[in-house]
């Protein structure tokens, strides 16, 4: 089987901040609940931008990291729950702003999973096409879909995006494994209700709370930690490694609990592992790339080292990559 790579990688944040004082203006909360519960200080927000605006910034820098034109492209792949329309799908005014030649095009929705799902998509397309070149990028508006007078919910979110180029040509890492995961059965304890076939919009109906974020937070956050920990355990023999071979650990960036959990269930040093949250919330999909990329631009990746990422989000879906760089 060829092996898969990673050309390029990049990130993009809109400029606005809604700081956790911020929120204690809008709702009935405090920085000190948010950021005991949560590690989150701050998230940047879309004013105007949309979600393809969010992914044109990330791809361009990917673009440039990888020394490629968006002409280069082969295929784009875009995880996202929050796109600009449901028709065309985000992908494809992704493409029009990066103003490539005609390319298969489309998005993937696994909510905070959505980047690895996306990952494991891109590898495919590499497999089957050897010329392949793959932005898999993930981008979400999603306080466009959060409902700011919800405190349990509209603390955590924020708003990102993050690309990569994949490609069988030798490049920064080599994507050595993925697995991708999960479990319909337990969808309502994260949903965003309306708006679908189950509930479409009616002319002159009022949009309520089910077209925003509804979220069972005690229930998620179980399900979180142990899916998480178990897909981790699970890709790491495969491989045949430990969690002591790990260089950098980059989990989902949802909440520092979590992650905390994570690492402990994992029995990684706490210097392994790479976090964010406190300056971003939770992207959905867009929090493992962001991650990844800021990771790199901050020297924290070195040649030869083996990165491990995980996610978890809505379905609920989870799933981890191997890297090595
Ligand atoms: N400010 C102040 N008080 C609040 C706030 C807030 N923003 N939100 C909730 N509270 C109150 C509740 O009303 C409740 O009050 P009560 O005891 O008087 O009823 C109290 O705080 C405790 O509420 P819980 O929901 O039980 O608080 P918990 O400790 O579980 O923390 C949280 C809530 C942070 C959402 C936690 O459950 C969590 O992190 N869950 C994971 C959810 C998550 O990260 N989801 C993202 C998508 S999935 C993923 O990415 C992994």
């Amino acid at each position: 089987m060829s092996k898969i790579y990673i050309q390029g990688i990049g990130h993009y944040v809109p400029a606005k901040i809604l700081s956790n004082q911020d929120l204690e203006q809008m709702v009935d909360t405090s920085d000190e609940w948010i950021t005991t519960r949560t590690g989150i200080k701050k998230r940047h927000v879309v004013e105007k931008e949309t979600c393809s605006d969010l992914a044109y910034q990330a791809s361009l820098k990917a673009l440039e990291d990888a020394g490629l034109k968006a002409t280069d492209l082969t295929h784009i792949v875009l995880a996202t729950f929050t796109p600009d329309t449901y028709v065309p799908n985000g992908a494809s005014h992704l493409q029009k702003k990066l103003g490539c030649a005609p390319t298969p095009c489309f998005d993937i929705n696994a909510a905070c999973t959505g980047f690895l799902y996306a990952l494991e998509v891109g590898r495919g397309l590499c497999l089957t096409n050897p010329k392949a070149k793959v932005l898999v990028v993930a981008a979400e508006a999603l306080t466009s879909r959060v409902n700011f007078t919800d405190r349990s919910t509209c603390v955590l979110f924020g708003d990102a995006g993050g690309a990569v180029i994949l490609s069988t040509e030798p490049g920064k890492a080599e994507v050595k494994n993925i697995l991708i995961q999960a479990d319909g059965s337990l969808g309502d304890l994260l949903t965003i209700k309306g708006g679908g076939s189950a509930y479409p919009p009616k002319l002159g109906e009022p949009i309520d709370e089910k077209y925003f974020v509804e979220m069972q937070g005690r229930e998620v956050f179980k399900y979180a930690v142990r899916s998480m920990a178990d897909i981790c355990l699970e890709l790491l023999a495969k491989e045949n490694l430990s969690s002591k071979d790990i260089s950098l650990f980059i989990p989902h960036q949802a909440n520092i609990r979590i992650i905390e959990a994570l690492t402990k269930k994992l029995d990684l040093d706490v210097d392994k592992v790479f976090i964010n949250v406190q300056d971003y919330g939770n992207t959905s999909a867009a929090s493992i790339p962001l991650a990844l990329s800021e990771a790199w631009e901050q020297g924290r990746i070195k040649s030869g080292d083996k990165v491990l990422l995980v996610a978890f989000g809505g379905g609920f879906t989870w799933g981890s990559a191997l890297l090595t760089f």
